[in-house]
């Protein structure tokens, strides 16, 4: 097979890292990929929001499979315009990517189907979202644009006056542009956070392991939200709560989609918080997890490329998913300033060899006079795997110390609340 991964970030370079493991792959290309992606397959210079290109590239080298990372792409049709050229793609078309780049369909159909969710309410009209915000007794809410705003587009706001800054600078400095000219207000609700990973191909549904991310830029959860500081798979849930997630969440989510006429293929991801009432759905997303996606795939057994074919080609039944029995830590190493401004073109340094077993996903790094830079804020992803969490941490950790480049920080509690919850799971 010739695959063909679309993005360029840790998510596609784990995609890229598990799919030249299949002996069915005989070539990965990757748009616009990145310098780890090039250890296993070629990149070429076209941005995953060029469509014409990227069909006229897959073409004219004849892929038999692309793969999508990120949801602007599939937001925007790309599945759409393949799919039409009878292209085999992994992704759902435009209208099903609505579940994550449409906040407000999202709701509405959550709400329609009785899927556990929070109230919320969507404004378009700046009079309307202030009239609601006389009525709020409890602080704090939550805003988001409707639209996708590349992970920056959700405010938690505690106060009226936040509130009336949020809509303000959404609704009428218009600060988000399309994406924010309809907003939908949220209770905010308080839990452990999970995210839940299944391969649909419409009909069949298939579990990957789930994960926690760590989006909080410092350790136990505090400061300023981020793209995700890392991610350990698999989530601990007991059977009573993976039962209810099952019933209640994702099988009403995929029969009420067929039922509506909305042909969802590809990895729905439920980010879901679990609440003193139960489960409910933070957001769904069209796409796999960052950085999930780079602790899930390290566990999972079978041939990656079996499994994204057979959602593609709708008989995603004919296959069973085999994960090992080990757990996955991903810890972010990012430049100083992340999630703010941040300097970039630092050297990455490998002061000492690494574990043979420790991957390196490249999240935002590039290559110039044959030394390896920084390009962004998220720049490398680190991930060990362990039958024992602990372990698995201790090793992260011991490995990350090898690898320097100036200002690189990261969390040093991943994988901690899962080790908490396995304690509590021992004591019961
Ligand atoms: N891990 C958060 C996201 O991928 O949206």
């Amino acid at each position: 097979m010739k695959v063909l991964i679309v993005g360029s970030g840790g998510r596609e370079h784990a995609l890229a890292w598990k799919l030249n493991k299949s002996k069915k792959v005989k070539k990965i290309f990757a748009t616009p990929g990145n310098p780890g992606i090039a250890q296993v397959g070629t990149c070429v210079n076209i941005l995953a929001t060029d469509i014409p290109g990227l069909v006229r590239f897959a073409e004219e080298k004849k892929i038999d499979l692309t793969v999508i990372g990120p949801e602007v792409p599939l937001a925007i049709g790309i599945v759409d315009e393949f799919t039409k050229r009878g292209m085999k793609i992994f992704g759902p078309n435009k209208n099903a990517s609505r579940i994550e780049a449409d906040k407000s369909f999202a709701r509405d159909f959550m709400y329609r189907f009785g899927i556990p969710s929070p109230r919320f309410w969507a404004y378009e009209s700046v009079s309307e979202a202030l009239k609601y915000c006389k009525l709020i007794n409890k602080f704090p809410v939550v805003i988001k644009t409707s639209g996708l705003a590349g992970g920056k587009g959700t405010f938690i706001v505690n106060t009226r006056k936040e509130y009336e800054k949020i809509v303000d600078e959404i609704l009428v400095q218009h600060r988000f542009g399309e994406a924010g000219k309809r907003i939908v207000v949220e209770e905010f609700l308080t839990g452990q956070e999970a995210s839940i990973f299944v391969l649909t191909d419409g009909i069949t549904v298939t579990y990957l392991p789930s994960s926690q991310d760590h989006k909080k830029l410092y350790e136990r959860n505090r400061g300023p939200n981020t793209g995700g500081m890392g991610a350990y798979a698999p989530y601990p849930t007991n059977r009573r709560v993976t039962n209810i997630i099952e019933q209640v969440i994702i099988r009403p989510t995929i029969l009420s989609l067929r039922d509506q006429g909305i042909d969802y293929k590809g990895v729905l991801y439920a980010g879901i918080i679990l609440t003193s009432l139960g489960p409910k759905v933070l957001e769904f997303n069209c796409r796999f997890g960052d950085p999930e996606a780079q602790a899930i795939f390290p566990i999972i057994e079978s041939d990656l490329s079996d499994l994204l074919l057979a959602v593609a080609e709708g008989r995603l039944s004919e296959i069973q998913v085999k994960t090992r029995n080990q757990w996955s830590i991903c810890v972010v190493l990012a430049s100083a300033g992340y999630p703010f401004d941040y300097h970039i073109g630092e050297e990455i340094q490998f002061k000492e060899k690494l574990d043979s077993k420790t991957i390196v996903f490249h999240a935002g790094t590039k290559t110039e006079d044959s030394k390896l830079l920084t390009a962004s804020g998220r720049v490398l992803n680190v991930v060990t795997t362990h039958e024992n969490l602990k372990i698995a941490k201790q090793k992260v950790y011991e490995e990350i110390k090898k690898i320097h480049f100036n200002g690189m920080f990261y969390r040093k509690d991943i994988g901690n609340s899962g080790m908490k919850k396995m304690k509590r799971k021992r004591r019961k």
